[in-house]
């Protein structure tokens, strides 16, 4: 396995490479869920390539962009030991130039990308294009694993790829929770022992979300309430109902229904996001 940190090795590489490229776009710090994809993206092509890069024009001001866990050599045991050819980990004047106003990005603009994280994080949905985008032509990967816990990133970035015409497929890969349910996150790391415990109620309220919706009696605002009071102790940034196939919000549920949650933890402050399909088999 190699690791490379510049973008003209990077390219000398891939011309030597033979067969198919699976790219597993992250910004580090692996936990199992990333490991899913990259395990995945193994099976399914003759070359993977794990890009690590903690993508600073994702971050809005005053969030967690320099305490961001940074981990590379423990991530670069993790690939090698799954299988992987390339970890590409540049530095960010690699990636971007060092005037940060003055660059060309992609910026989706319909209504879905202004909502959800988007309404919390303006400008995050345009880093996380224009990033996976360069990785897109760099990497000239074949396929590319996204994680669904993400599902509003994995949303933008199906529609960027159908709008631009990329050349690639998006393999959308399921949430990998702890044993105790927790969503697995690189934001994990955070939080302290009575957060962690607080935070178990994010995935507590969309697992009762959908044994309530399943019983076919509860309304969606008794499934809000119910979330609402196991979530007393987190600071709810918010709790949707979209249609998994469009992102609109929805007024009443259906089998279409994706349920979305963010909320903050109140001892570190920690940003978390989950979500669960109501009608999607156990
Ligand atoms: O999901 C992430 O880790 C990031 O948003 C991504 C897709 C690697 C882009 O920086």
């Amino acid at each position: 396995m190699k690791i490379i940190d510049n973008i003209k090795e990077l390219k000398e590489n891939i011309k030597s490479l033979n067969g198919s490229i699976g790219l597993v776009p992250t910004m580090g710090a692996l936990h199992d869920g990333h490991k899913s994809l990259i395990d995945k993206a193994v099976k399914e092509n003759d070359n993977v390539i794990v890009s690590i890069f903690v993508n600073p024009i994702q971050f809005c001001a005053g969030e967690d962009l320099d305490k961001y866990p940074r981990q590379l050599q423990l991530d670069a045991k993790l690939c090698e030991e799954a299988g992987v050819k390339i970890i590409f980990a540049p530095k960010v004047n690699e990636m971007y130039d060092d005037d940060k106003n003055n660059l060309t990005l992609i910026c989706p603009s319909y209504s879905v990308v202004d909502k959800l994280c988007g309404k919390s994080r303006p400008g995050h949905f345009d880093g996380v294009c224009s990033v996976v985008a360069k990785l897109f032509n760099l990497t000239k990967a074949h396929k590319a694993y996204f994680g669904q816990k993400d599902a509003q990133q994995l949303f933008i970035i199906q529609k960027m790829v159908r709008d631009l015409n990329f050349d690639i497929e998006i393999i959308p890969c399921p949430i990998v929770r702890e044993k105790d349910n927790l969503a697995m996150s690189s934001r994990n790391k955070y939080l302290t022992q009575k957060d962690r415990l607080d935070a178990l109620n994010i995935s507590k309220a969309l697992f009762e979300a959908k044994k309530l919706a399943q019983t076919n009696t509860a309304t969606k605002r008794a499934i809000i309430d119910n979330s609402l009071s196991l979530m007393k102790d987190l600071n709810v940034e918010y709790i949707e109902f979209v249609d998994k196939n469009t992102f609109m919000e929805q007024d009443e549920i259906d089998k279409n229904t994706l349920v979305l949650i963010a909320a903050r933890t109140k001892e570190t402050n920690t940003r978390l996001i989950d979500n669960i399909l109501l009608w999607e088999l156990v």
